[in-house]
């Protein structure tokens, strides 16, 4: 069983923990932040072995299940596992082996099937996301009924476009461009951001979209998974009384030259503790 260390046990300023591959997870970060100013974070960024997209489920089990338990060592009383990839391929295991609260991520389908005029709806995500079980039961039990057809793409170059700062003169935007111009001409009205890299990308894709009048809003699942870790901090009695005043430490498993800068970038925060992870 992985349990929280036994030093913060009924802790309630112990801190909220963040997973993910890379920093693509900064986009939930932001949210939680926001709705829950009191909260304490540390955020695991696997930067070792990032992009998790075009691995096997196994592999992607193995380092997410490493990753919640040296979250779990370091007091983490909820861990929000803000990766798709991860959650499609070891959401259920965690469950079963953690005994803190664990939040993760899915494709926000279900709200692009209520949004959908056209009933044509794409999913963005990674190879790992679009095969995983908690995608593929919300296309069968939701979309399907409904008559919506989800259009999946995996774009393996938008991971590492993010995780260096997205330059906009790259061929990675155009292929972007073309793909949204792509889906639009098909009749879908909604692109589900199924990657919670993406997000940072959505003002750019915004900007497209206005300038080209085309009828597509763009949906992720950050709000709704901060506000699910806020009722459950709430359900578990385990909400920080007091204002938080402790920079968000970044754990990384690799450091590079420029993983601080972006870090810092993408969240809009300028004072992150950047550590190396070390057992
Ligand atoms: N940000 C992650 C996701 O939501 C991981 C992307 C990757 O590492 O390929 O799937």
């Amino acid at each position: 069983m992985i349990n929280q260390h036994p030093d913060f046990k009924d802790d309630p300023t112990a801190p909220i923990g963040v997973f993910d591959s890379g920093v693509g997870g900064l986009s939930v970060y932001l949210h939680l932040k926001t709705l829950m100013p009191n909260e304490r974070f540390i955020y695991y960024a696997d930067t070792a072995n990032v992009p998790y997209g075009g691995k096997s489920g196994d592999e992607i089990l193995l380092l997410t299940l490493q990753a919640v338990a040296r979250l779990c060592k370091r007091g983490c009383k909820l861990i929000v596992i803000a990766c798709n990839s991860a959650s499609a391929h070891a959401l259920k295991a965690l469950r079963e082996r953690c005994s803190v609260p664990i939040v993760g991520l899915v494709p926000a389908v279900k709200p692009a099937c209520s949004l959908t005029k056209t009933r044509q709806i794409a999913v963005l995500a990674t190879r790992a996301t679009l095969n995983g079980y908690l995608l593929n039961d919300v296309i069968t039990d939701v979309a399907m009924p409904q008559g919506v057809m989800v259009h999946k793409h995996f774009e393996p170059t938008l991971v590492p476009w993010v995780e260096s700062g997205m330059p906009i003169d790259s061929q990675v935007a155009n292929l972007l461009i073309r793909q949204t111009k792509q889906w639009a001409d098909m009749g879908v009205d909604v692109i589900v951001l199924g990657c919670t890299h993406y997000p940072f990308f959505k003002g750019f894709l915004q900007t497209f979209i206005q300038k080209e009048n085309l009828d597509v809003q763009l949906i992720d699942s950050g709000l709704a998974i901060a506000q699910r870790v806020k009722s459950l901090l709430d359900f578990f009695n385990i909400a920080s009384p007091t204002p938080n005043t402790t920079p968000m430490q970044l754990y990384a498993t690799r450091l590079d030259d420029d993983l601080l800068a972006t870090a810092e970038k993408l969240s809009g925060e300028p004072f992150i503790e950047l550590i190396e992870y070390q057992e």
